[in-house]
């Protein structure tokens, strides 16, 4: 079945490559991002749109436009994400503030608006990116650890209240992933890093689109409420 998938953050990084990969399978994905962009893929099935996910008006405003063409989505991808990395001490209001705003209520703000559509449709997937470091915590990453370990509580809570409408929640915690968010890692401390990954290597957008399109997928319909990490091995319970 041909769907709509919604991507938060899809100008780059690990939202770009989702966004694609589900362009090239057919489904029409809406893919957003805070500055005006262009897809580098030409396709009529990738559809840019700006919007900042803070912004609860911008938000409703987005979800108006999409209902008036209907345009509402099935999927939705919780993509975007940001850091702001400080030691705690040093750790302004504002870098926990934004973080937060961004990471987590961001989420908040467009699953609120979209799954009112998919319980009435009595489906939907809806798959947040957190983040390794909401599991295993991270030094100077007070902010951003606690945004993505609230996204795991966000995911079970929200995916026993849908469960009934056929709607699942997940969660995809990457690990170190070649991004821009990455790019700032030095030689020395990515080969340190990389010592501590099983599979010795960071992990590509596409390892994590995969996983994202397998639980969008029917194959994937009695999974709900999990947190799944694509990490190279980094993290094992
Ligand atoms: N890369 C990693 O190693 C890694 C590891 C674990 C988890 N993650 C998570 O994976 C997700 C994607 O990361 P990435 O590495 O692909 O990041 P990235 O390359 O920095 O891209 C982030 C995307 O989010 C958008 N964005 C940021 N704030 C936004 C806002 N307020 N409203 C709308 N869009 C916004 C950005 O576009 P604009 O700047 O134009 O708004 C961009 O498209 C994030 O949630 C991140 O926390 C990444």
């Amino acid at each position: 079945m041909k769907e709509i998938i919604f991507v938060s953050g899809a100008s780059r990084g690990i939202g770009n490559s989702i966004a694609k990969y589900f362009a090239e399978k057919g489904h029409i994905v809406l893919g957003t991002s805070r500055s005006k962009f262009k897809f580098d893929t030409q396709s009529d099935k990738l559809i840019p749109i700006q919007l900042d996910i803070t912004s609860r008006e911008d938000v409703k405003n987005c979800f108006k436009y999409l209902k008036e063409q209907n345009l509402l989505p099935s999927v939705l991808v919780n993509n975007a994400g940001i850091t702001s990395d400080q030691l705690f001490l040093r750790m302004k209001d504002s870098e926990w503030d934004d973080v937060l705003s961004t990471n987590l209520t961001g989420v908040f703000n467009l699953t609120k608006v979209f799954i009112k559509h998919m319980i009435k449709n009595k489906y939907g997937r809806i798959i947040n990116i957190s983040s390794v470091s909401g599991l295993m915590g991270n030094p100077g990453q007070v902010n951003y650890s606690s945004s993505k370990a609230a996204l795991n509580g966000f995911t079970k809570s929200l995916a026993k209240e849908v469960g009934s409408r056929n709607i699942t929640v997940n969660n995809v915690a990457p690990g170190f992933i070649e991004t821009d968010m990455t790019s700032f890692i030095d030689a020395d401390k990515k080969d340190e890093i990389i010592n501590t990954i099983p599979l010795g290597r960071f992990g590509n957008a596409d390892d994590v689109s995969e996983l994202v399109y397998f639980l969008s997928s029917n194959e994937a319909a009695y999974i709900t409420g999990q947190t799944i990490s694509v990490d190279g091995g980094l993290l094992m319970y």
